[in-house]
Formats: C-alpha cells, structure tokens, sequence
C-alpha cells in the first residue's frame, strides 16, 4: 500500500506555478515545506515536481545506486549559454561530462588548491586595501565586493587572467550580465514558453548577456594563445589534458563553454561569494561568535601574514563556514530522479525519470537532527566531533557524490583567506543595525540590500 504524497490544490493548465514567488521560489518552497510536510507534490504547468526537505529524505535518495541527478528546468535554461557543461550535463547521456570530470576533478585537489594560496592572497589584498582607502564612510554592500573577489580569484587562479574588477567603478560587466542571465533563466522556468517568445525586449536583453559573457572567455582564451606561459594552471591542463580512459582532449568550444571557463566563472565565484556575505551577515549578528573568531584568528595568525600552513589551524573559522552553509545554503536546491519506479520514504510511490528537488535549505533546519534552536547560528555545533557525528547527509551543501562540487577545496581555501584578512584588518558593523535578513535567489541565494562599514582595526598592519 503506498499513500498518496500531500499536493497544494491547483488550478487548470498553470497548475502551482502561479502561486510561487517570482523572484524568491525558495520562499515559497520553504512556506509549503512548513504546510505539507517533508515531502509535497507540486503541478508546474502540467509536469510533476516532488519537493523533499528533511535529512531522512535526502539521505534516502542520495544513493546513486537509485537515483541521478535531474537537469531541473531552471538548469536546463542555463544551457543556452554552457551547454552539457560539468554542472549542467544530463549524465549519463552526455558523455563529453566523463571526460571533462576526469580531465578536471585533478586541478581541484587540495594540493593543487593550496599552490593557488598566494594568488588568491594576493585578490583578497586587493579588497582590504580598497576597504581601507576608503575608510569607514563608505557603505559597502559585501554581495557586491565578494562577487568581485572570487570572480577574480577563479580567474586568476584557474586561468591566470586578471580580471581586474577592483579596478572598475560599480559591477563588473560580467557579473552583471550573468546574474541578469541567471534571474532570467529562472524567470524562464517558471514562464509558459509563449509568454517567453513574446517577450522580445527581455529576450534580446537575455542574448546580450550571453554575448557579453562569452566575451570574457573569448578574450581570455585568445590571451592564453597570444602569450603562452609556463605555469600549470587549470586553463592549461584543459589545454593539454587527455583523458587517461579514451585519449580524447576537450576541444576548443569545450573549454570555453562546456567544460571549464564560462562554467567555473559561473559556478565558482557566485557560491562563494554568498557564502562570505551571509558569514558575515552571521557573524554580525552574533557578536559573541565575531569575538571568538576574532580570538582565534589573534592568536594562532595575529598580525602576521596569513600562510598556506594556517589553513589547518582554524577550527572555529571551519565551524563558522559550516554553520553559514547550513542556515544559508548557497546552492538551495539540488534536484534528482529515481533510476526505477520505486517508492520514497516507505510509503510515497515515484515514477522513474520524475523531478525530486531536494530542499537543501529546509533540510539543513529539520528539528530532528538540529534540534528545536535550528534556526539559530550556533557554530559549536559544528565544532568537538560533532559534525563528523552528525547523521549521514544531514549537512549537504556541496552536492553528492559523482555530482557533487568539484571546487569545495577552492572555496574553503578562498573562504578562510577572505575571513582571516577581514578579522585582521577590520572592525565591521552593520550600516542599519535593524537590518534583518533578506535573500535574492537566482540559481543561487544572497542576501539582499545587506550593507556594511568597515573601519580599520586599531593594531592593524
Ligand atoms: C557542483 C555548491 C563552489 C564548481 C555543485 C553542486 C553544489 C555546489 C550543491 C551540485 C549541484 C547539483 O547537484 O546539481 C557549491 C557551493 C560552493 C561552490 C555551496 C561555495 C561555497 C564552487 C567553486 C567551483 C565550483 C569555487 C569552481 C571553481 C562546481 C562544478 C560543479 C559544482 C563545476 C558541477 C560538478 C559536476 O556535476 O560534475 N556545487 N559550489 N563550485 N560546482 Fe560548486
């Protein structure tokens, strides 16, 4: 006997998709997860959408032994600019995805993280040295100048260009268009393809963002063969790398698009730089976890320049990465679908090749493992085993499995530098003590209208 999975009530032809935010799903997402439970059933224009948000569900489906991961519509819009890329790919159709994942998973290992440490140094200076010319006057929207930051940290990292954004006034044109791109492409999966057509200003805009961004790749790809270099960055080894399994390299279109730039240009630097806005906004509003993360960095680092060694001494920085990812999953939602007919939590039949979206956002607050104060920052959770103790699955913000992040080593390492630098050199405060928390979603989440000011820290180098 199987029972029925819970459904909001529909209307004709649109089924729910009338009734989800337009520019924030996830709080609608998070509203019915509340109403309906850990499992919900929603009709979007006539196609089925299961949506599971407690640890017990997304534990069960991670099992790639059931299930794969779904291309959800809002990634499938995605494609018109990347195509079968690493993240996008509908595995295991598309084949080109094996190839790149082995040419690549390589580049990202924490080894060869670690030999990117002075350059990432280097970008991270470059903000601290344009918060401290500026001073404590200027209201500085952290969403903004960490996009900045890890745009040019993956750029220079992985393609040794400078992309040179603190050198600009206001966004960088192409953090600019992608984000239009990808608030559009949302905005997509949720619009009956009609209305999209008839749209013929939003779609030229949405063109125009594409070309802008391929821009950049064009520009950096052609620099590299303009001015071949010596180093073994990540650019190179999509240059030279065969795959060890068929021989094959990736070829030209595949590095701009597919498997690496456009990808890692969007895939590495919009998660990241969430994740350091919401740390701070966290921290801020916290002020005993600032103090303590504050005391930890005073006394392992203090004044002296952070080094690669340092990475592994910081327990609290960890805790306080970890315990942002939870309340903040920078990546909310992850969809997946069963292999087979089977059924969900020993009672809810799925049909094969059905849309499961995991809700990553809820699951990381479901009381049974996080108990009645999830909602709360605490990052002594994450500390003394208890995070290694924690139930399978129970902490999920880079994915799973084959499918999961390729470039968490590079975040963390980016992450920890960022913060440490910032705790060294800043007393930072909230620009309207009041503010309480907002998100902007497009295929990631921020906080919105979130700004701060940050004063140089008495003592400071
Ligand atoms: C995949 C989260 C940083 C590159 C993923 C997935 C998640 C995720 C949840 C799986 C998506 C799915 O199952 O559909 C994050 C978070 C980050 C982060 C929270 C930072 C805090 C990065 C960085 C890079 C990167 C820095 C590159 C330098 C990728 C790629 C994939 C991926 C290429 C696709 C992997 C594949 O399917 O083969 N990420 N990511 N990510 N991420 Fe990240």
């Amino acid at each position: 006997m199987t029972t029925p999975i819970p459904s909001p009530p529909t209307v004709p032809f649109l089924g729910y998709a009338a009734s989800i935010d337009k520019e924030v799903p996830l709080n609608s997402f998070n509203l019915l997860a509340k109403q309906y439970g850990e499992i919900y059933e929603l009709n979007m224009f006539g196609r089925k959408l299961i949506i599971i948000s407690s640890q017990n569900l997304v534990n069960e489906v991670s099992d790639e032994k059931r299930f794969r991961k779904m291309i959800s519509p809002w990634v499938w819009e995605v494609r018109s600019a990347i195509g079968d890329a690493l993240f996008t790919a509908d595995v295991p159709k598309e084949t080109n995805w094996y190839i790149a994942h082995r040419i690549l998973m390589p580049a990202f290992s924490t080894l060869n993280v670690h030999n990117m440490f002075d350059d990432m140094v280097d970008i991270v200076s470059q903000m601290v040295l344009k918060w401290e010319r500026f001073g404590a006057e200027r209201k500085v929207d952290p969403a903004v100048d960490f996009s900045a930051l890890t745009l040019d940290a993956i750029s220079l990292c992985a393609m040794s260009y400078r992309l040179n954004s603190f050198y600009m006034e206001g966004m960088h044109p192409f953090v600019q268009a992608m984000s239009d791109y990808l608030a559009e492409s949302g905005r997509r999966a949720n619009r009956l393809g009609i209305v999209t057509t008839l749209m013929r200003g939003t779609a030229a805009q949405y063109e125009e963002n594409q070309r802008i961004m391929m821009s950049y790749v064009d520009a950096i790809l052609e620099d590299r063969k303009a001015n071949p270099i010596e180093k073994k960055d990540i650019l190179s080894m999509m240059l030279e790398g065969k795959d060890k399994e068929t021989g094959e390299g990736l070829s030209e279109d595949g590095i701009k698009r597919n498997a690496g730039l456009l990808t890692f240009l969007i895939a590495g630097h919009e998660t990241t730089s969430g994740m350091l806005s919401f740390a701070i906004y966290y921290l801020l509003k916290n002020p005993e976890a600032m103090r303590k993360l504050r005391e930890e960095v005073d006394t392992m680092i203090g004044q002296r320049p952070m080094t690669v060694q340092d990475v592994h001494k910081l327990p609290y920085l960890i805790a306080v990465l970890r315990e942002t990812l939870r309340l903040a999953p920078t990546a909310p939602l992850r969809s997946i679908t069963p292999l087979e007919d089977t059924i969900v939590g020993g009672k809810y039949a799925v049909a094969k090749d059905t849309t499961i979206t995991c809700e990553i956002f809820m699951a990381h607050r479901d009381p049974k493992v996080w108990g009645e104060d999830a909602d709360e920052f605490r990052p002594e959770r994450m500390l003394d085993g208890k995070f290694e103790a924690m139930p399978n699955n129970a902490w999920q913000p880079f994915g799973y499995g084959m499918r999961g992040c390729i470039g968490r080593p590079f975040a963390w390492q980016e992450a920890q530098i960022t913060l440490v630098l910032v705790m060294q050199r800043f007393d930072i405060t909230l620009d309207d003590p009041s503010y309480e928390l907002q998100i902007k979603q497009t295929l990631t989440i921020k906080p919105l209208h979130f700004y701060i000011h940050a004063s140089p820290r008495k003592g400071a180098l």
